[in-house]
């Protein structure tokens, strides 16, 4: 049976009962730019460009799956974050969403800090060369060595996420003659994902101090008296993927409770308050999220608000977004191998890649869109599910989508929105060889992170 014999009829609405889309877009090929990064358009061909340059020629170049990376877009949405928060504020990229020195070097040129949160994010900040007191450091197990490392290198501040951690960052840093800057983690019973937040007992977590039962204040107590420590201010961070910024203001108002706690007993007021990353962004047109100064205003006016209310002066606020500014600048590339129609339920299409460089999907049950790119069509539109290479029929990396009844293997077809803890939480399952990242501008393209070789595998196992 053909392909072309299982169009997107109704009867797709049926099996789509779990799934995402329930009706095919009015044009597979137009390419929605909410989702898509800045410089991405079809040519005159059809082919699909991004910063100039065709993805045939990617893919020609430099093979499949591909990671590839729209380094003015990436420059574009940090600029905007940094402009958008101001002197008054600092941005600090978080590198768990996608960490490399051309990222570290580009930030460091758009002016944002960085939060790191081991001790090799942590060298591969330094060695690209962005100065350690712009460098935040995260964790909730620092090893001895990895604070040795950060206090050494003299970063900006490291959160402590512990009773234990606020006793070794301190003896550390008194060790070598330091003391450092703060800040302490705590949990404000705030958690946010997606469009809801619930403000009740989330303080069941592995991050963080709890402010319940007074351990925060606990905390801040006993750093006030330690002298490697210069406590700077308090950090909350509340989820991932948030559209909505009530969760912001619960979290905003309890560590503003905090810091009046603290002038109130300790007769100090601290400089600086940090509310973390988490911030959305669209994997499918149907998400709306908010721009930058959007979310600069509204989180600088909750802070305001709150300070003014509890007659504190109004702290320096720093934000860590990570997926927020890399996410939507990078898609991946790959290679159709197989189709499998399945007569009434759905098509499979299987890429030369999966979840060893999405596991996103696997893991979160994450919805992505997907386009055919080497080409347009005309063809009707058909329910797929585009799934990886991988030995397990979890290995799925766009759930319910459409593409062109007439896709064929050979076709390239590009998820879009991967910029952000696809690369970074890229495995070697079935010792799949994890791709490259591709930074492409002005109609050049050049690997930023080389694909991995059987040789880089094969080095590894020392028999
Ligand atoms: N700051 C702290 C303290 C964090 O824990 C995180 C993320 C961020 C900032 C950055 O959050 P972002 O703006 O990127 O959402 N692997 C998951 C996300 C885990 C996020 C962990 N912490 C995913 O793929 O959705």
């Amino acid at each position: 049976m053909s392909r072309s014999a299982h169009p997107a009829g109704p009867r797709h609405a049926d099996v789509l009962s779990e799934g995402h889309y329930a009706a095919p877009p009015a044009d597979l090929n137009s390419l929605d730019p909410k989702v898509w990064a800045q410089t991405v358009t079809r040519d005159a061909d059809g082919v699909v460009t991004v910063g100039g340059v065709p993805v045939t020629r990617l893919a020609e170049e430099f093979g499949t799956p591909a990671y590839v990376l729209d380094e003015a877009d990436f420059r574009a949405r940090a600029r905007a974050w940094r402009t958008a928060f101001g002197q008054d504020a600092d941005v600090f990229y978080a590198g768990k969403a996608f960490l490399s020195r051309a990222v570290v070097r580009w930030l460091a040129e758009e002016g944002l800090n960085l939060d790191v949160c081991s001790g090799t994010e942590l060298a591969t900040a330094l060695s690209a060369g962005m100065p350690a007191d712009r460098i935040a450091f995260h964790g909730n197990n620092k090893s001895a060595a990895e604070i040795e490392r950060a206090v050494g290198a003299g970063v900006g501040r490291i959160v402590l996420d512990s009773f234990q951690e606020i006793v070794r960052v301190a003896h550390i840093a008194q060790s070598l003659g330091r003391r450092q800057r703060v800040q302490i983690r705590i949990t404000v019973g705030v958690e946010a994902h997606t469009h809801e937040f619930i403000a009740t007992a989330h303080e069941d977590q592995k991050f963080g101090i709890p402010l319940a039962g007074g351990q925060a204040a606990e905390a801040v107590r006993r750093a006030l008296k330690l002298d490697g420590l210069e406590l700077i201010g308090i950090h909350s961070h509340i989820g991932s993927q948030i559209f909505d910024m009530s969760g912001f203001e619960v979290a905003a108002h309890r560590v503003v409770g905090l810091l009046r706690e603290i002038r109130d007993e300790h007769g100090v007021e601290l400089p600086e308050i940090d509310l973390g990353g988490g911030l959305g962004i669209a994997y499918t047109s149907d998400d709306d999220p908010r721009e930058p100064h959007e979310i600069a205003k509204a989180l600088s006016e909750i802070v305001t608000r709150e300070c003014e209310a509890a007659r504190l002066r109004t702290p320096r606020i720093s934000v860590e977004p990570g997926r927020a500014i890399v996410g939507p600048t990078a898609f991946t590339l790959y290679e159709v191998g197989t189709i499998k129609p399945l007569e009434g339920l759905r098509t499979y299409v299987s890429v030369d890649g999966g979840m060893s460089d999405n596991i996103r999907t696997a893991l979160y049950d994450a919805e992505y869109s997907v386009a055919l790119v080497s080409r347009t069509s005309d063809a009707e539109p058909l329910l797929v599910r585009v799934v990886g290479k991988h030995c397990e029929s979890g290995d799925i990396v766009v759930k319910d989508a459409f593409l062109p009844a007439d896709l064929a293997p050979g076709d390239l077809i590009a998820v879009p929105a991967t910029g952000a803890y696809c690369r970074s939480m890229a495995s070697n399952y079935n010792h799949a060889l994890r791709p490259p990242v591709l930074a492409v501008r002005d109609g050049a393209a050049r690997v930023v992170v080389r694909r991995e070789t059987e040789d880089d595998l094969l080095r590894l196992d020392v028999g």
